[in-house]
């Protein structure tokens, strides 16, 4: 074994395969040619300016400097609460049933170190965001992928995990609205798996990541608002899509108390907590008026539309998600999910995510994300129309 050999576990995770993809757009950069990317969902308008005064308040106060602890400050538990009950209905006790997480991302790979040992599993949505399946083959455990169909609306169909994997399954991760298909959750969903999840002793995983981002007039539930969540689940909230604060890091788990003290348990030996000035912030943005959010709505669901249309205009037909901040296409016939992302690269200088990074299901479709400016994004669209159709 050499000095710099990575772990095992870490040899364990898939490879990454758009390394031809990034060398292309690489090249095309530096020949000169202005490449878009509409790959990554990044929102590219800035923070709320209430949210920010908050923070610049926050940061002036000694007493944030110091080490939080992982429980979070009062102030951050019960704007949360607070929040949960106006904005969803849910009664969450601000003591027991929520603490900070520093981003979606850190809590669904740490709950993965809280609960999975080797030869157990975690039901992952397939395609998804893939923590849920780099997070379980990290903890030394296996990611059972569950398929996302469109005959489904994009919801795995519980009844067709083996009893096998069942029997061994610890957590099932999903997320409505849905990264990368756009879908909501169907009609009654949530209360299957909250039945899959008694029967089986599973916890389930609600990654709610994008219920502020909805079009149409669509309002998107909270799992825990499911009849019996609480006792077989918990929710991560991130402020990082509906608040514009991908870089502030700032979430929370919500939900079953004795799941968030083992998550809590494994943070204490991990890391320190969420910079406290982070968690006044965030405490503000929740408290805030919905003015900025609802206008955040509108600008993605203009982009939506223009997106919709153009790709209608090249012969991909799809239908106008009502949430999340991407659109989810099947690829033209003929073109698997790489090769239509290299001929967009090539023929019209645009990068789209090939629907195959999001899992083996994702093959046959293509992402795009709405977070580029809008000026930048008609320029995309152009392209896309006047290049490929
Ligand atoms: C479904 C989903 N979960 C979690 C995240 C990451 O959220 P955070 O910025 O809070 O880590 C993303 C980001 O794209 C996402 O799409």
């Amino acid at each position: 074994m050499a000095l710099t050999d990575p772990s095992k576990r870490l040899e364990a995770m898939p490879p990454y395969m758009f390394a031809e993809l990034e060398r292309r757009i690489e090249e095309k950069r530096d020949a000169g040619i202005e490449v878009i990317s509409l790959g990554i969902g990044d929102p590219d308008t800035p923070t709320y300016r209430y949210v920010i005064e908050a923070m610049r308040e926050a940061v002036g106060d000694p007493g944030t400097h110091r080490y939080p602890s992982n429980r979070g400050r009062p102030e951050f538990r019960e704007a949360f609460a607070d929040f949960y009950l106006q904005r969803f209905g849910v009664e969450i006790d601000a003591v027991d049933e929520i603490i900070p997480a520093l981003g979606a991302k850190e809590c669904i790979y740490n709950l993965c170190f809280a609960f999975l040992d080797p030869g157990e599993v975690a039901l992952a949505s397939d395609p998804g965001y893939p923590v849920y399946t780099g997070g379980p083959v990290l903890a030394g455990a296996e990611a059972y992928l569950l398929p996302l169909v469109p005959s489904r609306g994009f919801a795995p169909d519980l009844d067709a995990i083996p009893e096998d994997k069942l029997a061994a399954a610890r957590l099932l991760f999903i997320n409505y609205p849905n990264n990368p298909t756009g879908a909501v959750v169907p009609d009654g969903f949530f209360e299957r798996a909250v039945e899959l999840a008694r029967d089986h002793e599973i916890l389930v995983v609600h990654d709610n990541a994008y219920s502020e981002t909805t079009f149409d007039g669509y309002v998107a539930p909270s799992f825990l608002a499911t009849p019996g969540a609480k006792e077989v689940g918990v929710e991560v909230f991130s402020l990082s899509k509906g608040y514009n604060m991908t870089g502030w890091r700032c979430a929370a788990i919500l939900g079953n108390p004795e799941a968030i003290r083992t998550y809590w348990r494994l943070k204490t030996n991990v890391d320190s907590g969420m910079f406290e000035a982070v968690q006044l912030a965030g405490a503000a943005a929740l408290r805030g008026p919905r003015k900025d959010v609802e206008e955040m709505c509108s600008i993605y669901q203009r982009r939506r539309d223009l997106v919709v249309d153009a790709l209608g205009a090249i012969g991909v037909d799809v239908a106008a998600p009502k949430g999340t901040i991407y659109i989810w296409a099947p690829v033209p016939a003929g073109h698997s999910s790489t090769s239509f992302a290299e001929l967009v690269l090539e023929e019209a200088a645009v990068v789209v995510s090939p629907g195959s990074m999001y899992g083996p299901s994702g093959e046959g479709f293509f992402r795009i994300s709405l977070t580029t400016p809008d000026e930048l994004l008609a320029e995309a669209v152009e392209r896309l129309r006047s290049h490929l159709s």
